[in-house]
């Protein structure tokens, strides 16, 4: 291995502990020089089988800001300069094969699930390197409140799917370091070790600022619990993937 002297590598553990979500942003643009420095990051990601897997769309313009940060309830889009809409592309997988007249076997499912994990891996190395250029971002998983307005908005042709939103910008709040589970939750040594009670009770101790109210709960049950966020957006994925073309595999499909 490299030798990395001291410096440089308290320089990037920096950039990563600077890293914080950001929702309020100043409104200038950022230079195209380091919209293409950022960008190149996420090329340069690793990604399974050299498939590429994802695509971002980026969203300058500030009409179409404004229109995704309405549909998504996320007015943090229309502030920040620039938006990234990545989607999971097996469009130009298609593409590919069939121009040397080969097909896409049935594989939809598994390839959603790895280019959910190529897509996240390239915009993790977007957003380093936009913070360490002084540049504020935040996720936006809320692209799934407007599935259905991004794909016509942004004419997302079949076998294309929106996985998140990444807004990048100039901050305009610098809010402390929020949470993390301790990190004998997050990493189980040799095998899986089931949590005990006090494990648990010492997990929403910790997570309690995440909110104003202190109340990890309230959090977990409003996207998770029933009648949370994420019922409602597992009951439209199966039919809004079929629209997209996607094949999903019924149980009597699947022998
Ligand atoms: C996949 C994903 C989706 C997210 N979606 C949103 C979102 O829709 N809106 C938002 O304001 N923040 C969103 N976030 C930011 C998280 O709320 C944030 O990362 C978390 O609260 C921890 O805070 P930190 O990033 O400042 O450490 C998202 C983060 C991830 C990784």
């Amino acid at each position: 291995m490299k030798p990395t002297s001291n410096s440089q590598h308290e320089l990037f553990m920096e950039t990563i502990r600077q890293r914080r979500s950001i929702r309020k942003y100043k409104p200038y643009k950022i230079p195209i020089e380091h919209i293409r420095i950022i960008e190149e990051a996420a090329r340069r990601a690793p990604t399974d089988a050299a498939l590429h897997l994802w695509t971002a769309i980026h969203v300058r313009d500030d009409n179409k800001k404004k229109i995704i940060a309405e549909a998504t309830r996320q007015p943090h889009i229309a502030q920040a300069s620039d938006f990234y809409l990545y989607i999971a592309d097996l469009h130009r997988l298609q593409r590919l094969l069939q121009h040397r007249g080969e097909q896409l076997g049935d594989s939809h499912q598994a390839l959603l699930l790895f280019a959910a994990i190529d897509a996240g891996i390239a915009a993790e190395n977007m957003v380093l390197a936009a913070v360490s250029l002084g540049y504020g971002t935040c996720f936006i998983g809320a692209v799934h409140n407007a599935t259905e307005q991004l794909i016509k908005l942004l004419k997302l042709p079949i076998l294309t799917y929106p996985l998140f939103g990444l807004v990048i910008g100039y901050p305009d709040e610098a809010p402390p370091p929020r949470p993390r589970l301790p990190p004998t939750m997050l990493f189980h040594r040799e095998e899986y070790q089931e949590y005990t009670s006090k494990q648990l009770e010492e997990a929403y101790k910790t997570m309690a600022p995440i909110t104003r109210r202190g109340d990890y709960l309230r959090l977990l049950k409003r996207y998770v619990a029933a009648g949370g966020y994420f019922e409602q957006r597992n009951k439209q994925l199966p039919e809004l993937l079929e629209t997209m073309g996607f094949k999903i595999l019924k149980r009597w499909e699947r022998c």
